[in-house]
């Protein structure tokens, strides 16, 4: 795959996710946790890149996103930033780091740009983190809403399933979408709404949607990569994810192939080592083999 920077070549900011949306630009978006992952994303075009606490289900093997911590998330950020050059980069920050306060939240944060090299950070909620978000963006920190499903309430939830379905909640969803823009939010993820909800908050809105299981009216769209490239492990895929590709199965072939070379005594071939250089194999008395 080029590199399609000759297509678009300019980094992706903050300014420009916002005046996105004045230019109709649908922005593409999905997330990353490693850096092979993250030069992929970022060479195919994607726009924005964001380090997801996801991170716990797809790659670290936990449950849900509850029990990543501010460590884990700053591990993989670092890592993901030096795999981008284009798109704008977005950290999340993991429940636990923006509950008890908002010094601690805008410490937890000015890690992820400092340390991570984040340029903006995301975090779950409506209503109850206006105060939060106006602090951070007061110190200079952009910050990405998230509401409808916010998987970091797991256990308040019960389970994982579509948000805003009934008029009174859907009425909520709208008005904690605009006291997000309100507070500085500069876009707002909407997790698994019903998509006419979705299109009635991106309407009201200013600031880009960002829609995962909220339907074709959104701003842009995001993806978990892993679930896109048919490289996640749960055991039903959520309706809202399309894959492009097998890589499991592929990855899957591949070794098994490998597996049996290797048990065949086919893998290294003489091209595949190094032969001794003939003067020393002479001094030393030993017989050349392969070519
Ligand atoms: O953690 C994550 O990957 C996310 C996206 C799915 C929006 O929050």
């Amino acid at each position: 795959m080029v590199y399609l920077k000759q297509q678009r070549p300019e980094k992706v900011t903050v300014p420009a996710v916002r005046s996105s949306k004045e230019r109709g630009e649908k922005l593409v978006c999905l997330t990353a946790y490693d850096y092979p992952t993250a030069r992929i994303v970022d060479e195919a075009g994607t726009d924005i890149i964001l380090v997801g606490d996801s991170l716990g289900n797809v790659v670290l093997g936990y449950d849900s996103t509850v029990p990543v911590t501010l460590e884990e998330m700053l591990h993989h950020t670092r890592a993901v930033r030096r795999g981008v050059q284009r798109a704008l980069l977005v950290a999340d920050m993991p429940y636990g780091t923006y509950h008890t306060g908002e010094t601690e939240a805008t410490r937890a944060a000015l890690r992820l740009v400092k340390e991570g090299g984040a340029e903006a950070v995301k975090l779950e909620g409506g209503r109850n983190r206006v105060e939060i978000i106006r602090r951070l963006v007061n110190e200079e920190i952009p910050v990405m809403g998230h509401i409808g499903l916010t998987p970091q309430s797991l256990n308040k939830l019960g389970s994982y399933r579509l948000q805003a379905k009934t008029a009174d909640a859907a009425r909520a969803l709208i008005e904690d979408a605009q006291m997000l823009e309100e507070a500085g939010a500069f876009a707002v993820v909407l997790e698994v709404v019903p998509r006419e909800i979705a299109r009635m908050v991106t309407e009201t809105l200013h600031i880009p949607t960002i829609g995962i299981g909220a339907g074709a009216s959104c701003d842009a769209q995001i993806l978990v990569t892993h679930d896109l490239l048919g490289l996640s492990f749960s055991q039903t895929s959520p309706r809202f994810v399309r894959q492009y590709a097998s890589l499991r199965d592929t990855m899957n072939e591949a070794i098994t192939r490998y597996a049996d070379d290797v048990r065949a005594g086919l893998f290294p071939s003489d091209a595949e080592s190094y032969p001794l250089p003939a003067d020393a194999a002479a001094e030393l008395g030993v017989k050349k083999s392969g070519v």
